[in-house]
């Protein structure tokens, strides 16, 4: 096998090709060969030496793949080789062969393409699972934060899909524009405008999905309707910050907050076959992949400098 792997705790360039043993194919696992990995803002967060791997899961970074089943454990019953399919991972998504449990897998879904399928899995569960947690539904107003990311681009669409009427922040009024394209009603430059004001004006949000955590509490809670839910999946405003209880009881809120990755299998399995049963029928008529650029798996280091960039809108491929 050939993977991509920090050779140390440091920037991009610390991504190094290296090769080794094939992974373990237990009963339940496909062993699939990988056609596009995913770049996850946790995978920079790993390089650096601060997302360690949940226990069992493989050293190298790599959250989610598409690919072509290549071999099945013995006890597989639902899946063939040969199949083209997509597959949820708790790492090592940066090589060209991963193995992973049958429950952790889907088609790629018809009319896209096995290469932009590489970067649906991550986001699709993502969105699905906090989806669920906020009990968002349709004719609820839902703010996004981060619209421009991999996460929020699809958190838009699906979300427009279900009847929610969507607002969306993003760094720019170009970026802000392309969340109108994708179906938001209000794109909101968080750079210039405030998105408090422009989301109270609307009457307020009933969920809203954050990726900025500490220094978007104390606006968020302000953004949210009586009875709303605040989920924080995201960290990249900090860790700490105040919290007015006295809003929370008096308004009826609820904050939320959630991982994926190291949930128990039982879990993530149930996401993902809620994905398969909610949002793959939505794509890609509603909900279309957007890959903003590929690059060969040996250049892991300039997908990681793209993503840290701030130019990418939606998802950046690993190609073995
Ligand atoms: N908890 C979980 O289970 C889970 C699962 C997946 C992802 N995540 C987390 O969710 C976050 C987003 O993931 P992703 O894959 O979508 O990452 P991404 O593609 O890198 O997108 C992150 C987005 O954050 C936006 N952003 C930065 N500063 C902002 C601000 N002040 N206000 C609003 N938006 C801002 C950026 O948009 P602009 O450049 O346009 O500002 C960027 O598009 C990451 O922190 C990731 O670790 C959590």
């Amino acid at each position: 096998m050939i993977f991509s792997t920090p050779s140390a705790p440091g920037g991009p360039e610390v991504l190094t090709l290296a090769q080794g043993p094939d992974p373990a194919v237990a009963d339940r696992d496909l062993l699939i060969r990988v056609a596009a990995a995913g770049v996850n803002r946790a995978d920079a967060l790993q390089r650096q030496g601060h997302y360690p791997p949940p226990p069992g899961a493989p050293a190298h970074p790599g959250l989610e793949v598409s690919g072509t089943v290549v071999a099945r454990g013995t006890a597989v019953s639902r899946w063939q080789v040969g199949d083209e399919v997509v597959a949820l991972l708790a790492g090592g998504g940066y090589a060209d062969l991963v193995a992973v449990h049958e429950s952790l897998v889907l088609p790629v879904p018809e009319g896209v393409s096995l290469v932009d399928a590489g970067g649906l899995m991550e986001a699709a569960c993502t969105v699905w699972s906090n989806f669920q947690a906020a009990d968002a539904r349709a004719g609820q107003t839902l703010l996004v934060h981060g619209g421009s990311g991999g996460v929020g681009s699809l958190a838009i669409q699906v979300g427009v899909a279900m009847g929610m009427r969507v607002f969306a922040t993003a760094g720019g009024p170009a970026r802000a524009a392309r969340c109108e394209e994708l179906g938001a009603q209000r794109g909101i430059d968080h750079r210039t405008e405030d998105f408090v004001e422009v989301v109270r004006e609307a009457g307020g949000a009933d969920v809203i999905l954050d990726v900025i955590g500490a220094a978007y509490l104390e606006r968020n809670l302000r953004a949210l309707r009586t009875e709303g839910t605040l989920v924080v999946i995201g960290m990249q405003g900090g860790v700490k910050a105040e919290l007015n209880l006295g809003a929370v009881l008096a308004r009826r809120l609820r904050v939320i907050g959630t991982t994926l990755r190291s949930r128990p299998l039982e879990d993530k399995a149930a996401i993902v076959a809620g994905v398969g049963r909610d949002i793959w029928p939505l794509v890609p008529h509603a909900v279309r992949p957007l890959t903003h650029a590929t690059y060969p798996l040996a250049r892991a280091a300039e997908a990681h400098r793209a993503l840290e960039s701030g130019d990418v809108f939606g998802k950046v491929l690993l190609l073995p």
